[in-house]
């Protein structure tokens, strides 16, 4: 009789919870309902980096799609030390026992590009205690300072101090000679025009005492590497693995991060498509869908409490570039077409931050085009100007129209501008 009871007990609760558990989204769902996906710039205080938890739990169906950036920041490091490290003692061009390298950075507000910055000089010895953040030693690569340093020809900067690398036996100086964020007259960051000109300014006063580019992303270090240092045979550093980044690796430039876009477009265009069918949310992600489609661990990671996706990066230098020379082409793994029967049309609003921002115009929007029809998600691209965060939400003029967001904000503090919206 017991056995009965908690038999038909368990049988109750097992209905409870299908009833409650997820149903795909009604029509008529309110817009402050409907899925929300940030991605690229996640949601947080651009000064202290702090997560913005209000918009990343603006509702049930909420989530973040980006890569990890400190694995990858630390990846760039070493990437850079060890081509320093394999290339010898030659690499002090003007035989000063410096090694001196010169370091760009794109967005002073922007978690990826301060990750990298504080990477780049933790592998370099150059890095000084954050004393903005309180930070008093440096135990890892969160206490890095990432403040930018203008020019540093004499090793004087406070936010930077010089480092030291033995070479073949030989000891040298490691100096960052000059820094600076890539921002346009009008406000636009990781402005790759910006680098060049900056390179042009750098080169020209102290040209010979650089030994090594590094930047933060491949928009910035293509421009450094187009307007100089692929002719003066400097070692040019980026991260992104655009294609044409890497293409140049055979002309030269040095190596790159692959934050592996195909997977973050996909997830982007997953977890909506997950949300929208009130599915499990990691159907096609950690489990196979009915079409085959699920990520290998190796390539991501997901942070539950805080409703974070994040991919993996790999380092794409000489050994191993020619794996990677087409960054937008889809990944087989998750290219299997849904049927309409499982997941029908959904209509689907989807910004890009900045129309010339070379990663996202040149790897993950044709990324995100493999893979919307593949998952039956008919896609509104809209582009900003990358400065001006109203421009955006402007032309999201009728969110009535549509079943799910994916956002790109210009500036990661931002999102409760689009909340609003969305109300
Ligand atoms: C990329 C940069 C890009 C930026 C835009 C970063 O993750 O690495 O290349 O400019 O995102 O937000
Ligand atoms: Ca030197």
């Amino acid at each position: 009789m017991k056995k009965l009871v908690s038999l038909l007990l368990i049988l109750a609760m097992a209905a409870a919870l299908l009833a409650v558990g997820p149903s795909a989204l009604a029509a008529g769902t309110p817009n402050s309902e409907k899925p929300v996906i940030w991605f690229n710039r996640q949601p947080s205080n651009s000064q202290t980096g702090e997560l913005d938890m209000d918009a990343l739990t603006w509702n049930a169906n909420t989530y973040y799609v980006g890569f990890d950036a400190i694995q990858g920041a630390v990846l760039q490091g070493e990437m850079i030390v060890n081509y320093l490290q394999a290339n010898g003692a030659e690499l002090d061009r003007n035989g000063d026992g410096i090694i001196g390298y010169v370091l760009c950075i794109g967005d002073v507000g922007h978690n990826d590009s301060i990750a990298r910055t504080r990477g780049a000089r933790l592998a370099l010895g150059t890095a000084v205690p954050d004393s903005a953040q309180g930070k008093t030693e440096v135990g890892d690569i969160n206490d890095v300072d990432p403040t930018p340093i203008g020019t540093n020809t004499d090793g004087s900067a406070t936010h930077v101090q010089d480092g030291a690398i033995t070479i073949d036996g030989k000891d040298f100086v490691v100096r960052e000679l000059a820094s600076q964020e890539m921002k346009n007259n009008s406000g636009a960051t990781w402005d790759a025009p910006t680098a060049g000109n900056a390179i042009n300014t750098w080169s020209a006063a102290f040209g010979d005492q650089i030994d090594v580019v590094v930047s933060n992303n491949d928009g910035m270090g293509m421009a450094i590497f187009n307007a100089w240092s692929k002719e003066a045979g400097i070692p040019t550093f980026g991260y992104d693995a655009n294609s044409d980044a890497v293409a140049a690796i055979a002309d030269g430039y040095c190596g790159t991060i692959s934050q592996n876009a195909d997977v973050q477009a996909y997830l982007t265009l997953r977890t909506l498509r997950n949300a929208l069918d009130g599915v499990d949310i990691m159907t096609g992600i950690s489990t196979p869908d009915a079409a085959g489609n699920v990520l290998s661990e190796d390539l991501y990671k997901y942070d539950e409490a805080t409703r974070c996706f994040y991919a993996l990066n790999g380092a794409v230098t000489a050994d191993n570039y020619e794996a990677f020379l087409d960054a937008t082409a889809p990944n087989p793994a998750f290219n299997n077409q849904l049927t309409e029967a499982d997941a029908p049309t959904m209509k689907v609003w989807l910004d890009i931050f900045n129309s010339t921002d070379n990663f996202l115009n040149a790897t993950y929007l044709p990324q995100l085009e493999n893979y919307d029809g593949v998952l039956n998600l008919d896609v509104e691209y809209v582009k900003g100007d990358g400065q001006t965060e109203g421009n955006i939400i402007d032309r999201l003029a009728n969110p009535d129209a549509y079943e799910g967001f994916c956002i790109n904000m210009v500036k990661t503090d931002n999102a409760a501008s689009y909340m609003i919206k969305l109300s």
